[in-house]
């Protein structure tokens, strides 16, 4: 019988240590994240023979003027919405997590940002410790890969991953998951915290010594987190989640952290028959379904980074059924934000509130976070309540303070061209946010509070 070595309990949310198992992890205080695991022989007793070979070429001091840059590989991917998330490009030695929920399209998204790296003369390495290479051959198929660059590997042993991606010296590397990956330092099972951890930092090890871009694929728990210890976020430059809106055929690729660039770029794809596609005009798509003379409907424009984009805003106002706490169920805003909304509402307009069920979305699954939607979550709960359509061609930007008054919105300009561009021509906006030059080419409203929204609101 096989000794048992000694145990430990480690939190599988942010890798936490404890002799003892715990309910709730003291460091992020998860509950029920402590799963127990076999202590480390020391690494010299398994070691791993190419991590030498790593050290050596990390080993010598080299002049800074002597080392050659690597050439970035900036537009190469030939997928502008992934680009435009990383930041521009890939970054050459960089480390990206990306992760997602199962069938996503995580895997079909690297590798056809693999096939054009290769389709554009480039050597790049898919490891695959989740499919067989027959699988992967088939989407590839599909995708209509085929340029003889790409190159497959089935291993998920940390060590020999690591033999290859030195000998091949690949564009890019990407692993497809980080959670199939062991390593022989550590008995634990494969997708432990421990196992995890360590195959990742030998991973990150690579890719800054011998200057591979790596991009490590992570599925997502239940909770919609990485799964395995929160620390690899730490390690890696970049922590990419991809995202679906509910029932939507498209998908949000969105950067949570970013050493090379913001975090608030979204790239937008739309999943087809053959592969992901970029969507380079979202508003379109954010508008496609919009019933245009529904009460409770409108149209906003936010920034996600450089980007603006159109998207409508829902609400529903309906009498509560119960003498209870009234309902406020909020999808794809803050909630706080929509609560104080709806403060202002029953303040400043005595709209009566207290006693409806009030249901607010943001269509298409965006989520948004700033404050220049305000008046557009309040002309749609004005419009609803009053079970009065807006006119379709009407925008209403800017945010809304405490005592009603309204607030300078950034980047005005370019969230109204977007919007002229849509053929919105009605737009409701604060006074003295836009230059009296550019004011003179649109229909523009100007408004100071929102008492006086109500009466230019439905006006035709
Ligand atoms: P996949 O990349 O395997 O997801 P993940 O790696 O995140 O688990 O994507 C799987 C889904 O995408 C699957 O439901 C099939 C679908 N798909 C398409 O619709 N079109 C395609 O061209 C491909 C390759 C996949
Ligand atoms: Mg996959």
């Amino acid at each position: 019988m096989k000794k048992k070595g000694k145990t430990f309990f480690s939190c599988s949310s942010c890798g936490y240590q404890s002799p003892k198992w715990l309910g709730k992890c003291p460091a992020c205080n998860s509950w029920n994240t402590f799963v127990e695991e076999e202590s480390t022989p020391a690494a010299a007793e398994h070691p791993i023979p190419e991590l030498a070979a790593l050290r050596r070429e990390a080993a010598a001091p080299v002049p800074l003027a002597a080392i050659e840059s690597t050439p970035p590989l900036q537009g190469q991917t030939g997928i502008a919405e992934f680009d435009r998330v990383l930041g521009g490009g890939i970054v050459p030695g960089s480390a990206t997590l990306i992760g997602g929920d199962p069938g996503i399209g995580k895997s079909t998204l690297l590798l056809q940002v693999l096939g054009n790296l290769a389709a554009a003369g480039r050597q790049v390495l898919y490891v695959t410790g989740e499919e067989s290479p027959g699988q992967v051959k088939l989407r590839s198929e599909r995708l209509q890969i085929d340029s003889p660059g790409l190159f497959l590997l089935a291993e998920t042993e940390v060590g020999r991953i690591i033999g290859h991606a030195l000998e091949l010296r690949p564009a890019v590397l990407v692993i497809d998951s980080i959670q199939t990956i062991r390593t022989p330092e550590s008995s634990s099972l494969p997708g432990s915290v421990t196992q995890i951890r360590q195959a990742a930092t030998h991973l990150i090890n690579l890719a800054k010594t011998a200057a591979i871009p790596l991009f490590l694929i992570g599925h997502v728990t239940k909770e919609g987190a990485i799964a395995g210890p929160r620390v690899l976020e730490h390690m890696v430059d970049t922590v990419l989640y991809f995202e679906s809106g509910t029932q939507h055929p498209y998908r949000i690729l969105r950067a949570v952290k970013n050493r090379f660039g913001s975090t608030n770029e979204i790239g937008v794809f739309a999943m087809t028959g053959s592969g992901l596609h970029g969507v380079d005009n979202p508003s379109n798509l954010f508008l496609a379904e919009r019933p245009a003379t529904m009460a409770g409907s409108l149209v906003t424009a936010t920034m996600e980074g450089t980007r603006p984009i159109l998207t409508e805003i829902q609400a529903l106002v309906s009498p509560s059924p119960s003498t209870g706490i009234p309902r406020r169920t909020v999808i794809g805003i803050d909630r706080g934000r929509a609560s104080l909304m709806i403060a202002i509402l029953e303040k400043h307009l005595n709209l009566k509130l207290a006693d409806k069920d009030i249901f607010l979305n943001v269509i298409g699954g965006l989520k948004i976070v700033e404050p220049a939607i305000d008046l557009g979550l309040v002309a749609a709960i004005i419009s609803s309540y009053l079970d009065r359509p807006i006119p379709a061609a009407t925008m209403v930007l800017g945010e809304v303070g405490l005592t009603g008054e309204l607030r300078r919105t950034s980047f005005l300009e370019q969230r109204l061209q977007e919007a002229v561009k849509f053929a919105f021509d009605r737009l409701i906006i604060p006074q003295n946010n836009l230059e009296t030059a550019e004011r003179k080419t649109m229909a523009i409203r100007e408004i100071s509070n929102i008492k006086e929204l109500p009466a230019i609101l439905f006006q035709p």
